[in-house]
């Protein structure tokens, strides 16, 4: 994987992704997406992965935002292409089969934002400003916000959040719902790691149909959601994850899904 404008590493199972373009506070060029699309293609693949970690590099930002200075002289069909390439991103990130958590470090604006809520799980440094800005700039958001802003905060909230492009700190952040939990900064990334700790002493499978159950459900309508979680409940039961989960609880011992893999 040849990278430039994204760090990539992998340390007891966690990919650790980070945005890399720090003078400009990390703005999700389209070098940037098209690496992120490798990037979240790699992780998929690689069984040596079971957690991810998305943040940006420095002290100041997430991600600012889409790349304005690349933006600024696009036709309406160059934006378009961006947008569609950032929209299959985004979207790889919120089907990944692992749990991806947004160490949100700074800024997240615009991009950003929509980044960061492409991802199951924020965890926000204290020193965090999110919001959707774009119509500060003459454009509505283009990668995501206007769709998961409201499946996140509400309908209310997310057009009081756009129409006014009004930045928030992280803890009406928390408030709001938008991020699940704040960390002191030099706390966030053990915070995150905590998180996906948590996660992985769960059963791997089942954690996996539990995110696709959110996922599916939420993009159709009620009846046909809850029949998909009964068909995904029922397919837990096929698996040796369900007889050690079961087994463990009933003989009072922790269960040990790893040797069940
Ligand atoms: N695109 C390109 N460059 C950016 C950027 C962005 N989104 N955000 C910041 N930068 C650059 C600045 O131009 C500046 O570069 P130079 O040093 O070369 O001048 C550098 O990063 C540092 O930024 P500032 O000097 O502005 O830093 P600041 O501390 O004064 O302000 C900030 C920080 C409030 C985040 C401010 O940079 C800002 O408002 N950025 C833009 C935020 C924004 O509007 N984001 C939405 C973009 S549009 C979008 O994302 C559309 C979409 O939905 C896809």
């Amino acid at each position: 994987m040849e990278l430039i404008n994204v760090k990539y590493k992998v340390k007891d199972f966690t990919a650790y992704v980070t945005i890399n373009r720090p003078k400009a506070l990390n703005a999700l060029n389209i070098d940037v997406i098209a690496e992120l699309k490798t990037v979240f293609e790699h992780i998929e693949a690689d069984d040596g992965v079971t957690g991810v970690i998305l943040t940006g590099e420095g002290e100041k930002a997430f991600v600012a935002g889409a790349d304005i200075a690349q933006m600024k002289d696009m036709t309406a069909l160059e934006s378009r292409a961006m947008a569609a390439a950032a929209h299959k991103v985004m979207n790889s990130i919120e089907e990944c089969s692992k749990p991806v958590i947004a160490a949100i470090n700074g800024f997240a604006l615009g991009g950003g934002c929509e980044l960061a809520m492409a991802c199951d799980i924020r965890i926000a440094s204290e020193t965090a400003r999110m919001g959707q800005p774009e119509v500060n700039l003459g454009i509505i958001p283009g990668f995501g916000g206007t769709q998961r802003l409201p499946r996140l905060v509400g309908k209310g909230m997310a057009k009081y959040l756009i129409l006014t492009a009004g930045m928030i700190d992280a803890a009406e952040a928390y408030r709001i719902g938008l991020v699940q939990k704040v960390a002191a900064p030099s706390e966030l990334i053990a915070e995150c790691e905590k998180v996906l700790a948590a996660i992985n002493q769960k059963g791997p499978f089942a954690v996996k149909l539990a995110k696709k159950a959110i996922n599916n459900g939420l993009e159709a309508d009620q009846k046909s959601a809850l029949n998909n979680e009964i068909e995904l409940f029922s397919l837990t039961f096929a698996t040796d994850e369900q007889e050690e989960g079961m087994a463990a609880f009933l003989e009072k011992r922790a269960a040990d899904f790893k040797s069940k893999k």
